[in-house]
């Protein structure tokens, strides 16, 4: 099963497809009870590429292709990059991503190279990457993938649906990071169109909180690299998304971030990277009431960098049974 099982309520064919959606929701015992809610994750790191955002490539690569297009492109923190990538291979088109020099994490990086992408560091930040990449496809034919292109959030809303039919009823509550806005913006859509309405709770890293503070923020900065943006390009249906579900969009320190990530790892046994702990980092820290999803978009794997500064370290051992006696059990 995929999202693709929702095909009557989407635009196009599923011509270029790696089976993506239909991902997990597990309850969060350790979450639930520190909240008082009934805490589901859905785990979003569970798709092709590890991230949510193959819900909306495989639908906007399917349309690229549908309408000939012979190259794709967009701006990203890396996830994005990684996720059309790995469309593009699968389409046979070229692939071309921007992504901030030196912000973006090294598994995605080695994925969208693998895939054969052609990978471009920006001495700049997302923002910039995003502005540059809308003029270049006014300039060549190029498929911009971005979820500006209405057919990512179309394949991104499926996630509304999933959780809709996974619970058998909608939720109470969502908590979804927020960075260029296209995901909650069509999880919305999704409740929507399913005849639901939960309140959207939208979290925003605390340096890289455009929202929040509305206006842009310049020089945006975050430990969640992949929501380290200024100026959300879906802004509006944003701010539309979380008014018009009675929610709001809130901030969350890089220290809230980074504890519920290790909290999720070490607790629930779910790795996530950080930008995704982001949604349970803003329940820990601004509370809800009820039936709660938290989205979980990506996963820890992404990250290895962040993963290993956070954690223990290993513990040398020679091979005696004396050592490894020592090291297991924790004796001098
Ligand atoms: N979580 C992760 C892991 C992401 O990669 C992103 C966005 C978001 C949350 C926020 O979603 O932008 O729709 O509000 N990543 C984009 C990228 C910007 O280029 O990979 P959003």
């Amino acid at each position: 099963m995929s999202l693709w099982r929702y095909a009557d309520r989407l635009p196009v064919e599923p011509l270029v497809t790696l089976d993506e959606g239909d991902t997990p929701l597990v309850r969060a015992p350790c979450l639930s009870s520190l909240t008082g809610c009934d805490v589901w994750l859905k785990v979003e790191g569970a798709n092709p590429t590890g991230s949510f955002k193959d819900r909306g490539m495989t639908v906007a690569v399917s349309a690229a292709v549908r309408e000939g297009a012979k190259a794709v492109i967009c701006a990203s923190t890396g996830n994005t990059a990684a996720s059309a990538a790995a469309y593009a291979a699968r389409a046979g088109v070229r692939g071309a991503v921007i992504v901030p020099e030196g912000k973006i994490a090294t598994g995605k990086l080695a994925q969208a190279l693998m895939h054969g992408a052609r990978v471009v560091a920006l001495r700049g930040n997302f923002d910039q990457a995003l502005t540059l990449v809308r003029e270049l496809v006014e300039r060549h034919p190029m498929s911009l993938v971005n979820s500006v292109n209405d057919f990512r959030i179309e394949g991104q809303k499926t996630g509304a649906f999933e959780v809709c039919d996974q619970l058998g009823e909608a939720p109470d509550v969502l908590c979804i990071p927020v960075g260029n806005a296209g995901n909650v913006t069509s999880w919305w859509r999704g409740f929507q169109e399913y005849g639901a309405a939960p309140e959207l709770h939208g979290y925003q890293a605390a340096g890289a909180a455009p929202l929040v503070q509305g206006a842009p923020v310049e020089s945006p900065e975050t430990v969640a690299s992949a929501i380290r943006i200024g100026n959300p390009a879906r802004w509006e249906d944003a701010m539309n998304a979380v008014t018009g579900s009675r929610g709001a969009i809130r901030a969350v320190t890089d220290a809230q971030i980074l504890a519920a990530y290790e909290l999720l790892a070490a607790r629930e046994g779910v790795f996530c990277e950080p930008a995704s702990a982001a949604s349970v980092a803003g329940l820990l820290a601004h509370g809800a009431e009820g039936r709660v999803v938290c989205v979980l978009t990506g996963h820890g794997l992404k990250d290895p960098q962040t993963a290993m500064t956070r954690a223990s370290s290993v513990i040398p051992c020679d091979a005696t049974i004396e050592a490894v006696e020592n090291a297991v059990m924790g004796g001098g």
